[in-house]
């Protein structure tokens, strides 16, 4: 199939676009390059040996965004394109608002112009809101406690509307739990703008020396060491997702949402020596007070997907920081522009 990439140079996208090329599609990438790096499609094309189109647009650019798809044709439709920052949505809601949810209305509009009617849709494990009963269900209330979230259930939401409307439709929303790593290579990784908002961003690049030391936000909740839990998935697992979960699309259609998920919580701690063990480099860290918005524990129950798409996520946390470690030490300021 030809498959439209929005976001597709970003971190978990540049991922999925070699899983999805692999596997023998065409990619075409849309994004506009605002956290993410032409260098990543360059990246890309060695690894999977094809060079992926890439049209750098903004999705509220409606214009430029249905030019590509008269260019462009596409079969099928993975987004990921959007602004990710919890806190920085909490500051800035009206940005949030505007880009995640202009930005996604157009790419559908899009899309029904054009008649292609099948979505992977990167929507993410916040849809469960602030205190989830654990593990965490498909079935679960959907709420929000950041407008980065609430765009996540709303555009989850506007998709569900869109299939009610019009059987045609074949969405999947698949729930991100927490995606980390790189891929083995150490060509392709996570390179945040400025200071690190998550763990294993912040931890490597304590390791690669660019950070004095770690800050742990909370070591009093109500957990076994006391900092916080979470479902931590190897980015290269999550990327396969996307082609298990276009594979389903195709065969039966439907709305549906997936948990993306290991199924395995993993505390602040854990992870601090899980790198250490992987790596042999000592991470330095202090305890600070919780983080605002942070919650004690979240991980999925993953056997919707494991069950419907026929995919599962073991991949061990060791090899999820050895990976981390190759792409920062091969790569220690990031991508080269
Ligand atoms: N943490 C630290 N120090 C840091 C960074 C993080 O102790 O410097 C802790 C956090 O307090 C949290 C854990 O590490 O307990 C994981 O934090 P991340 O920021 O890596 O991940 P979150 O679980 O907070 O956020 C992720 C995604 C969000 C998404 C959210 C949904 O990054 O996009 O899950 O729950 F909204």
């Amino acid at each position: 199939m030809r498959i439209l990439v929005t976001g597709g140079a970003g971190y978990i996208g540049s991922h999925t676009v070699v899983v999805l090329q692999d596997a023998g599609h065409e990619v075409v990438i849309v994004d506009d390059l605002s956290n993410s790096s032409a260098s990543a499609v360059d990246r890309i094309a060695e690894i999977a040996g094809k060079v992926p189109e890439l049209h750098q647009v903004d999705l509220c650019d409606r214009d430029a965004l249905f030019e590509v798809f008269s260019r462009t044709r596409p079969e099928a439709i993975v987004h990921f394109a959007a602004l990710k920052a919890v806190g920085e949505s909490v500051a800035q809601p009206l940005r949030y608002y505007r880009n995640n949810l202009i930005g996604g209305l157009n790419l559908f509009e899009a899309m029904g112009e054009h008649d292609c009617r099948t979505l992977v849709f990167s929507s993410s494990c916040t849809v469960y809101g602030g205190a989830p009963a654990l593990p965490l269900r498909e079935g679960a209330p959907t709420w929000a406690v950041s407008p980065y979230g609430w765009t996540k259930v709303m555009l989850e939401q506007i998709l569900t509307d869109l299939h009610a409307a019009d059987g045609r439709w074949r969405i999947g929303s698949l729930r991100y739990f927490n995606p980390v790593g790189a891929h083995p290579s150490g060509r392709l990784g996570e390179d945040p703008r400025g200071m690190p908002n998550n763990l294993l961003p912040f931890i490597t690049q304590v390791a690669v020396g660019r950070r004095e030391r770690l800050t742990v936000f909370g070591a009093d909740y109500p957990t076994p060491d006391g900092t916080c839990v979470r479902d931590y998935i190897h980015v290269v697992d999550l990327a396969e997702g996307h082609l298990a979960a276009l594979r389903r699309l195709q065969d039966r259609g439907g709305y549906h949402t997936w948990n993306l998920g290991t199924g395995r919580g993993h505390s602040v701690l854990e992870v601090i020596a899980a790198f250490e063990r992987a790596t042999g480099i000592a991470v330095p860290y202090e305890v600070a007070g919780g983080r605002p918005g942070d919650i004690a524990a979240s991980y999925a129950d993953p056997s919707r997907a494991n069950e419907e798409l026929g995919w599962r996520s073991d991949t061990s946390l060791e090899t999820i920081c050895a990976d981390a470690w190759r792409w920062q030490q091969a790569n220690p300021d990031g991508y080269p522009n």
